[in-house]
Parts: C-alpha cells; structure tokens; sequence
C-alpha cells in the first residue's frame, strides 16, 4: 500500500455519507472513493449470508481501483460481514463502524438508552455482544426504522409521513425513561434534527461516525498510510444503481448540515 491511493469508504446506499463527511472533516488531503450499493439497499432486511455476497463484490470493485483502506460506513455489512471480510482480505486495512453504545452507556446513570439500527444489526452477535457488557450499566431497548433507510435513498428527509411514522414508533416507547438515543445505522444521522424534535431536546443522540473516522486516523497513523502533502483532496462517487439522480443526491447529503 502506498498513502498517495485512495480511500473506499462503501455503505448500503447513501447512509454511508454521513460517515465520509466525519472523515474528509478529519482528512482533507486524501482522496477517496465512495461506493454506494443503493441496487441491492436496504442490507437491513437481508439474511447475513447475501450481506457477506454483497459486501464481497463491493470489496472486489474497491480493491480493483486501488485503495489503500475500506471504511464500512454501515452498521449493518459491518455487524454481518466485517469479521469475514477481515478474514478474506487480511493485508487491507478495513475500519467497520458499530452503534455507538459504549459512550451512550457511559454518558450518564439513571435513565434509557435507546439504540435505532436495522433489524440485521440488531439480531448480528456483534449487537448482542455489545449488549451483554453493558446491559448490567442501563437499560437498554432498539427498535429498527426501516422508513428513514427509504427516505434517505430517495432524498425525502423531510416528509410529513415520515415524521408522523417515527412518531408511532416513538409512542411506542413513551414512559420509558428514553434519555439517550443512538445513531446505529449510518442512514439515520440525516434525520437527526427530526428524531431530536420527536424524542424531546433533552435526550441526548450519539452517532458512530466520529469515532470511527478516528479509527481510520489511527489505523492509517500505525501503518504509515497517511498523506502527508498539504492539498485538497476528492471524492469519486459510485453507485450500483444506474438512476441518474443518485450523483445530485449523494453531493446534496454530503453538504447537508443538521
Ligand atoms: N446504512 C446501513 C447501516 O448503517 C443500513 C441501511 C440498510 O438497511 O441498507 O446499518
């Protein structure tokens, strides 16, 4: 690997972008590639074995372009497949994000934590693992939002039916103390503003996609991957899917700023 190669960064479909804006915030001067499998979204209703296939071809076009690190910028490839893909492709640096239940956990006693990833995410032993450490510190419920994945992919974030869908959702857990809301699918950061207006102003929301940029920082660091010029770097943007809209979307979610 040289540092001049650029970096993948790859999601489901459009999700994935909340993370590449935390990274290119961190590191300006790389270049990247992000590829986006918005033919084959949502992962989230997907057995694991079709994850692992799917992930797999993405990984090949990737690694065919010369990237020097992987960045899954989605929960759910990571939970289902970023153990296979570590052990498929050993030399590549890949960085997987995963709900961000450590810090929520963590951030104060007394209350509800709230984890909102896919129904892949939260069945996946990486989910339940993170559970059983820290199920003894808080209360912890999930629900998955299926309808915000869609949204997201068709660029309607800002709906009436989805909020009045998330609404429902969110009646469902009224009175259970909910004082803290994780981020754990890279779709859901687009509606952040939404889901804090649902969920009142004193809950507070924790996103995985910083703490994962810094993971790609440190990986980087370690193997002596990262350029060193001062420049600007770019952004090549992929897409499994042929609608032509998906160019326009894909750099209007990268600028959008809740
Ligand atoms: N963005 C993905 C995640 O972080 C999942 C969306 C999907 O269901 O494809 O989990």
């Amino acid at each position: 690997m040289d540092a001049n190669q650029p970096i993948g960064v790859f999601d489901s479909g459009l999700g994935g972008i909340s993370v590449l804006r935390e990274i290119t915030a961190l590191l300006p001067g790389e270049d990247y590639i992000y590829y986006g499998d918005s033919a084959n979204a949502p992962y989230g209703v997907r057995p694991t074995e079709e994850i692992r296939q799917l992930t797999t071809v993405v990984f090949e076009k990737l690694i065919a372009q010369g990237v020097k690190a992987i960045v899954i910028a989605c929960n759910t490839a990571s939970s289902a497949a970023g153990e296979f893909l570590r052990g498929k492709y050993p030399q590549m640096p890949i960085v997987a994000i995963e709900p961000a239940v450590k810090p929520a956990v963590l951030s104060k006693k007394g209350g509800t934590v709230l984890v909102l990833a896919t129904a892949a995410t939260l069945r996946e032993h990486k989910f339940r693992h993170l559970l059983e450490i820290y199920k003894g510190q808080a209360e912890i419920i999930d629900f998955a939002c299926p309808e915000i994945v869609e949204a997201v992919e068709h660029g309607d974030i800002r709906s009436a039916g989805l909020r009045k869908s998330l609404e429902e959702r969110f009646a469902l857990v009224k009175g259970k103390g909910v004082n803290r809301i994780v981020l754990g699918c890279t779709h859901y950061p687009f509606v952040r503003k939404m889901i804090q207006e649902i969920a009142g102003s004193d809950v507070m929301i924790f996103d995985g996609a910083p703490g994962t940029a810094r993971q790609l920082v440190r990986q980087l660091t370690e193997r002596n991957l990262l350029r060193g010029d001062s420049r600007k770097g770019s952004i090549v943007w992929q897409n499994s899917s042929v609608d032509p809209a998906l160019l326009a979307l894909s750099k209007r979610l990268f600028s959008l700023r809740e």
